[in-house]
């Protein structure tokens, strides 16, 4: 068996609204599988089918074999290790608090608690006293508690929704180190974000937009199958006047401003020449953002 989840053609309706509508992928063993998209475009709540806390309107959840039905819940969160975006530790409980309570929801045993949250603390490299309310802890390492809490039953697939929103740069790279750790001990991770240089650390990464899945692959095979021309990095010689960007823009199948610079693909690369008479341009390869901006928010 390859994949610890499948997702066929789920849709997942509020009302009339789809939230979620017709996606299907799969995750495999062993992979950081990263889940991106606008807000709104229904990542979290494609995770919470995953972790059965959300009912699908239609369609199949497999997770590590086990179709998601009545009977079958136990299994399936014994394999699924969550963390939710907003909600994760009790503020007002010690970090050994938290640790029990997470142990307890999932009947892990006193022995296997100590002997999980040793090998975890490890993990995290944890020199905090447990008696510490979660309340006082900086938010990198609520975080990192956070992810022991999503751990601590020793699931095989780990669902971490926005881990490092909030938290600093420092923290974030540490955190990516975790993940990258994780694989290491034989998890799957499933984690959305929103960080493009994150995203970049992805095995696989898929694209959701209004509810609907519409690109997924590695980071070359998206880049290469978002734009097959060129790309161009120009730097206007003096500040572009709308007239300018207007010409410009002609000529462009995108035309993004990319910090103080613009990332351009031409629609008939020969066109090069007119570019260069306003801008200085060098060849570029796209960056995930490129991809992000073309396929999610390109259209509009
Ligand atoms: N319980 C709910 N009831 C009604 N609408 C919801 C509910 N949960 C999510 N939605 C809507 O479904 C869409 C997708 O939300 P969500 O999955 O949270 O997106 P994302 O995680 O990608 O930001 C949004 O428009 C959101 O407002
Ligand atoms: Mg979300």
């Amino acid at each position: 068996m390859r994949n610890i989840v499948e997702v066929q053609n789920l849709c997942v309706k509020f009302g009339d609204f789809f939230a979620v509508k017709d996606v299907s992928f799969a995750v495999t063993y062993g992979e950081i599988f990263g889940f991106l998209g606008a807000n709104g475009a229904g990542k979290t709540t494609t995770i919470r089918v995953i972790c059965g806390l959300t009912h699908a309107t239609s369609g199949e959840v497999i997770i590590a074999g086990e179709h998601f039905i009545k009977g079958k819940e136990d299994i399936i969160k014994a394999n699924v290790g969550y963390m939710s975006q907003r909600f994760t530790l009790y503020n007002d409980l010690t970090i050994k608090e938290n640790l029990d309570f997470a142990a307890t929801t999932h009947n892990v045993s006193r022995k296997d608690l100590q002997r999980n949250k040793s090998d975890l603390f490890d993990l995290i490299q944890f020199n905090k006293k447990e008696s510490s309310l979660v309340s006082e802890l900086p938010s990198g390492i609520k975080q990192q508690v956070a992810l022991v809490a999503a751990l601590i039953h020793q699931p095989k697939l780990v669902v971490l929704d926005e881990p490092t929103a909030g938290v600093s740069p420092v923290s974030r790279a540490y955190f990516w180190e975790l993940i990258r750790k994780l694989t290491k001990m034989n998890k799957t991770v499933f984690v959305t974000t929103h960080y493009m240089d994150e995203a970049e650390n992805c095995d696989r990464i898929a694209l959701m937009r209004s509810g609907e899945l519409i690109a997924i692959g590695t980071v070359p095979e998206l880049k290469n199958n978002t734009f097959s021309t060129q790309m161009y990095n120009i730097t206007p010689k003096k500040p572009l006047i709308n007239d300018d960007a207007e010409s410009i823009s002609r000529l462009c199948l995108l035309f993004e401003p990319y910090g103080i610079h613009y990332h351009v693909v031409l629609k008939h690369d020969a066109d090069i020449t007119s570019l260069e008479d306003k801008c200085y341009v060098e060849k570029v390869n796209p960056s995930l953002e490129d991809v992000f901006i073309k396929l999610v928010e390109g259209d509009r």
